[in-house]
């Protein structure tokens, strides 16, 4: 996930294509949506710090031990920029906190907006969810067939991320584009980003000027009057440019992460009968489940700045050029997982690492997981005999299903 995917640039790239995924790798091809499992299991192996010249330098970090180490040493590795695109590091100043944020400014803007976030404010948005799920699966019935990724996984967090923050359901369509353009293709034509970036912080920046004057109780006016604590014990409001950073990344991080995560879950199902009838016959066993489609189709792979020379694995690696923190592939690390590329539904022991790991852990967890769990529910309980109708189609950037065809039973 490149959050910060603005700023100058150039569109329509083509793209060389890969001599050696050890040193050259190139994580916005066509060939890394469609197979990043297989070329990060034989960098696993054989080079488990890869390298490219590309994006001015880049570093890939492939097993679990080595994800954990860099991700938890914010001296070396700064949140500062978290894209690695074909924008040159310094053209990169975009504002979405707390991500982009070290510490020690990082905690205490982080902590401000955990309430909204707690596993208690998730639990209110339960029946809300519910409706959501409902009405679009209701849009299905009568069909042979359908689209589980845009007639469905594209719109549940979409209109729950809207119902949250307070903005009109009416806008879903333009979320959806404004989405796809900074996390999806966005990542290889900049200006596409760039213009979605603007218009995004035009519509929030209206929303929260309204927000100030009148607030409610959604998360709009809950971030345009958070209070972060400060060093000397006394605590301050954020400033607006903060504000706006944080609803940014709100919206761009919650939506395509689980649209993606609801896809591939989806696609799993459908191309496997048997986990279908276990989850139908067993509901009990849906939260293991659910733990297990994030750990098999974890989709992001996260950028950080190199801020000094470091080793990593016993491989050094250069100040100034970034790095990508491999959680995807450090979930199918076979040190850490029995059978990592097979999914077992109910796996025992399962510290994935799809949320990230250390100060920048996933602030929607939460939430995150309660969407999956419902909107796989419904599915299920809608449409127990559904099963694939086509191939899918991986998206870079966000790794998820574009499109999952269905024939629903
Ligand atoms: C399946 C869905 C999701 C996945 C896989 C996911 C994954 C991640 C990952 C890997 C990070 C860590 C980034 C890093 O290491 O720098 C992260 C951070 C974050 N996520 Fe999520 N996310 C999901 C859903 C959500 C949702 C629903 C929200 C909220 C609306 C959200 C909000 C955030 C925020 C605010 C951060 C930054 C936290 C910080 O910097 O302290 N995410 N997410």
């Amino acid at each position: 996930m490149s959050v910060d995917a603005a700023g100058t640039g150039t569109s329509g790239m083509t793209r060389r294509p890969v001599r050696d995924w050890a040193t050259d790798f190139d994580h916005l091809s066509p060939e890394w949506a469609a197979h990043s499992p297989e070329i990060t299991a034989d960098l696993r192996q054989r080079c488990p710090v890869a390298h490219t010249e590309r994006f001015y330098g880049a570093y890939l970090v492939t097993r679990y031990d080595d994800v954990v180490t860099v991700a938890h040493d914010t001296v070396a590795f700064s949140n500062r920029i978290t894209a690695v695109n074909e924008n040159r590091p310094e053209n990169i100043r975009l504002e979405a906190p707390p991500i982009t944020l070290d510490p020690p400014q990082h905690g205490p803007l982080r902590r401000a907006l955990l309430p909204p976030f707690s596993p208690h404010a998730v639990r209110r948005l339960i029946p809300v969810t519910e409706a959501i799920c409902d009405r679009a699966l209701d849009a299905l019935e009568g069909r042979t067939v359908a689209d589980a990724a845009v007639d469905y996984a594209q719109i549940v967090p979409v209109e729950v991320t809207a119902r949250l923050l307070g903005l009109p359901p009416e806008d879903g369509d333009r979320f959806r584009s404004w989405v796809k353009g900074i996390l999806g293709d966005g990542l290889i034509d900049l200006d596409l980003a760039a213009r979605c970036t603007r218009e995004v912080r035009a519509f929030l920046a209206e929303h929260l000027a309204e927000r100030r004057r009148r607030p409610t109780d959604d998360l709009i006016s809950y971030v345009a009057h958070a209070e972060v604590d400060s060093d000397d014990g006394s605590t301050r409001p954020l400033g607006e440019r903060e504000q706006l950073g944080v609803l940014y990344l709100l919206l761009v991080a919650g939506i395509d992460t689980t649209w993606s995560t609801i896809g591939s879950a989806l696609h799993h199902l459908s191309t496997n009968a048997e986990h279908r009838r276990l989850l139908v016959e067993t509901p009990s066993l849906i939260d293991a489940a659910v733990e297990e489609f994030l750990r098999y189709f974890a989709p992001i792979t996260m950028g950080r700045i190199i801020e000094h020379d470091a080793v990593i694995a016993g491989c050094p690696v250069r100040a100034g050029e970034r790095l990508l923190v491999g959680y995807p592939s450090a979930n199918r690390d076979a040190s850490q997982f029995e059978a990592p590329d097979e999914v077992i539904l109910d796996r025992a022991h399962n510290r994935h690492l799809a949320f990230g790991v250390g100060p920048h852990r996933c602030l929607g967890s939460n939430l995150a997981r309660m969407e999956l769990k419902v909107a796989l529910q419904r599915w299920l309980a809608r449409f127990p005999d559904f099963e694939a109708a086509g191939e899918v189609v991986w998206t870079i950037g966000v790794r998820g299903p574009s499109t999952v065809p269905v024939r629903l039973g």
